[in-house]
């Protein structure tokens, strides 16, 4: 499986040859709205789309939603009330809730609970925030979404043992580094992917200082640079 990092707590996933965008968040980014130049680079890389997914309603992870499903008639995968917004809007979606697996032709995935709020800048309620666990024929891995640090975390490895796990570091609205550092020790996983950082003045981290946390944990965590890709 294939992973780049973009911004904030967007990322694309490659699977075989299925491309999944999570949480498209680049039209009025913070760190793209001002340049140009890194905007189109962003945009450059997508030849396609094929699914969606989309963890909770805030702007900052679905704000680019209609334009790349239109573009790339992908299909947006996220839970009911965010489906059906987006299905009014003309959109192919997928509606799930907290439960079981889905099969999917990249994988099974489970909408599982995060600890956090979900509502659409014009206000319409966005259902509960969620994250996904994506098990595939590559390893699996648990994208939790915008979340605080939960004990519901402890029930995610009783399904099967993680590769990378894909967490929020930045603190104020979600986990900060040391937060994840415990969630990580809940789900039994030592390789972090760090997201929701670094975009707005609020959630600046020190990078080298949160590697060393997490190395002095024994655990891992990735910071890729914008278009960087990992391999798991
Ligand atoms: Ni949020
Ligand atoms: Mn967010």
């Amino acid at each position: 499986m294939k992973i780049t990092f973009f911004t904030h707590s967007t990322y694309t996933l490659e699977i075989h040859k299925f491309l999944l965008l999570v949480d498209p968040f680049f039209s009025d980014n913070p760190i793209l709205k001002n340049d140009s130049l890194l905007f189109d680079k962003c945009m450059n890389f997508f030849k396609k789309v094929d699914y969606i997914l989309l963890t909770h309603a805030h702007y900052d992870h679905v704000l680019d939603t209609e334009f790349f499903a239109k573009k790339f008639e992908s299909l947006v995968i996220s839970n009911y009330e965010i489906s059906n917004y987006f299905e009014n809007k003309g959109l192919k979606t997928y509606g799930m809730n907290y439960g079981s697996f889905i099969s999917f032709p990249f994988g099974k995935l489970k909408y599982v609970w995060s600890a956090h709020s979900s509502v659409f800048n014009d206000g319409t309620y966005g259902g509960n925030p969620g994250g996904f666990l994506l098990h595939t024929d590559q390893g699996n891995i648990y994208l939790s979404g915008d979340t605080s640090l939960t004990y519901e975390m402890k029930l995610i490895p009783k399904f099967g043992n993680l590769k990378i796990s894909i967490l929020p570091i930045g603190g104020i609205y979600t986990m900060d580094v040391e937060e994840a550092i415990i969630a990580s020790d809940f789900l039994q996983c030592k390789k972090v992917l760090g997201v929701h950082y670094d975009t707005f003045e609020t959630i600046q981290i020190n990078k080298k200082e949160a590697k060393n946390k997490f190395s002095e944990n024994k655990k891992e965590l990735f910071l890729p640079k914008m278009g960087e890709t990992i391999w798991i």
